[in-house]
């Protein structure tokens, strides 16, 4: 017999319906308890019967209930606690009613962003609710210690959550202390700089790459160097014979920006040996490798280096928002006071009450939940993308699919030129990048297809548009 509850009635809990058509289990369990809760029949605060009770009084597996309360944590309804169980949340105004939840629900405040965006995660999921609450909550209980100046290194307690997760997942080689928050990569890449290159000193840069962080780096006075990327990434012995006196390198070799491809082994021990052989510094732009979706999760460069020598930068804007505006480099101690110092010269630090929500977020667990969620969406999204790619645009585009990240490319049929082809597509309200915005070499012609921030349907409606107007393009010649 299942146990009743104090709070959620079992006996109204409706059994799944199945057979053809039927939405899926975990959802339908999701809706029917999302309701629930919303309905205001469950006090704020009263327990969630336990897993095992609703899978055995609806007739499903435990783990469909336990995706279904892992939403209802994310949507910030209920509040699971290990050894206590799962509650409906209690705000001081009580629980919510079910129409300021509905207000409060992402799907119904945003419109989702174009197909094809590049660099956007999925804001059209992005657990508000549950964000709106753990910031009620520090907003709330602030201290003085959160209301003046904080650190320039940024908020102890995420330094510390931070630190822990990057050894983690990362296989990130540091302390707490040497994790700097700043507000966003590129602020990252600025203090790092700063600390450690003098003006006009050279850069590599990858090339094709990243624009925006050629951009800063040239607006810090450094002189940015092209280097051209090859399947292996950044090509070090053509970065050595032709800007021999380089002192810095600036590489994504996680998932290189915007091929997508992984950085060999073989080179990211030539990059390190670069590094060490004088006094030269590599920035690891570590962007978006939270998503992975073949393969076993990679290392950093940064957990090779012996030498001190790599400059580690992260960023929540794909793991989360980029409007959270949160990112972090994790240096070397002999560098940390430099850094420091040049924190305090621009940014001085990020928000301090963001920084402590999302050091809630990670400590208890919602930073996990919701990459687990996101990295099942991305995989859906991308899996849609590329089906539609292969089957509706074969003859116009051919996919280089990266096995990390949220975008691809897609190089175009010869005889399509890039620059027409992002016209077209602009004009159909469709937010390609061509290839070629971001190198400086003559490349093959290509684009840039993001899909993290647009629904599977989207995406697929958007690529037969797509395919039929490079077909046109094609027969104009
Ligand atoms: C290579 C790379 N680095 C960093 C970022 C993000 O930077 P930020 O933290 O400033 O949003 C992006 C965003 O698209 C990116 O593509």
């Amino acid at each position: 017999m299942p146990r009743r509850s104090q709070g959620l009635p079992l006996l109204h809990l409706p059994p799944v319906t199945t057979g053809p058509g039927a939405p899926p289990r975990s959802q339908q369990v999701y809706a029917t308890l999302r309701t629930l809760v919303l309905s205001g029949r469950v006090p704020a605060g009263a327990r969630l019967p336990s897993t095992r009770a609703v899978a055995a009084a609806i007739g499903v597996a435990r783990n469909t209930v336990l995706q279904a309360i892992d939403r209802l944590v994310s949507d910030g309804l209920v509040d699971c606690r290990r050894g206590s169980g799962c509650r409906v949340v209690t705000t001081r105004s009580g629980p919510l009613s079910p129409r300021a939840a509905t207000v409060a629900h992402p799907q119904a405040r945003h419109a989702r962003p174009r197909a094809f965006a590049l660099g956007l995660p999925a804001i059209d999921d992005f657990p508000v609710d549950l964000w709106a609450r753990l910031t009620r909550r520090r907003w709330r209980a602030a201290t003085p210690t959160l209301l003046g100046y904080g650190s320039p290194g940024g908020y102890r307690p995420l330094r510390e959550a931070l630190a822990q997760h990057l050894r983690d997942t990362r296989a990130v080689r540091c302390s707490w202390e040497q994790v700097i928050i700043a507000p966003g990569a590129r602020a990252a890449l600025a203090i790092t700089a700063k600390a450690v290159l003098a003006a006009r000193d050279q850069v590599w840069m990858e090339d094709p790459g990243y624009t925006p962080a050629a951009q800063l780096l040239t607006s810090e006075g450094l002189r940015v160097r092209p280097v051209p990327v090859d399947h292996e990434g950044l090509d070090i012995r053509q970065g050595r014979r032709r800007w021999p006196r380089a002192r810095g390198a600036y590489v994504t070799p996680s998932h290189q920006f915007p091929l997508g491809l992984t950085m060999s082994l073989a080179r990211r021990v030539d990059l390190l040996e670069w590094a060490a052989g004088a006094d030269r510094w590599v920035f690891e732009d570590d962007y978006d490798t939270e998503f992975r979706h073949a393969g076993p999760p990679l290392a950093s460069l940064q957990g090779l280096d012996r030498h001190d020598r790599v400059l580690y930068i992260g960023t929540m804007s794909k793991r989360l928002l980029p409007a959270i505006r949160i990112a972090y480099a994790v240096v070397p101690h002999r560098v940390l006071d430099a850094v420091l110092q040049a924190q305090i010269a621009s940014d001085r630090h990020a928000a301090l009450i963001d920084q402590a929500v999302l050091a809630d977020a990670l400590t208890e667990g919602h930073l996990a939940r919701h990459a687990r969620r996101m990295r099942a969406l991305y995989a859906e999204r991308r899996e849609a993308l590329l089906h539609a790619l292969t089957t509706s645009a074969g003859d116009v585009l051919s996919v280089l699919a990266p096995e990390a990240g949220l975008h691809v490319v897609a190089w175009l049929a010869p005889g399509i030129r890039e620059a027409a082809a992002v016209d077209a597509a602009k004009a159909a309200r469709l937010e390609v990048r061509g290839l070629s915005t971001y190198s400086h070499r003559r490349q093959p012609a290509g684009l840039v297809l993001g899909y993290g921030a647009a629904s599977a349907a989207q995406l697929t409606e958007a690529t037969h548009t797509l395919a039929s107007l490079l077909r046109r393009l094609r027969k104009r010649r």
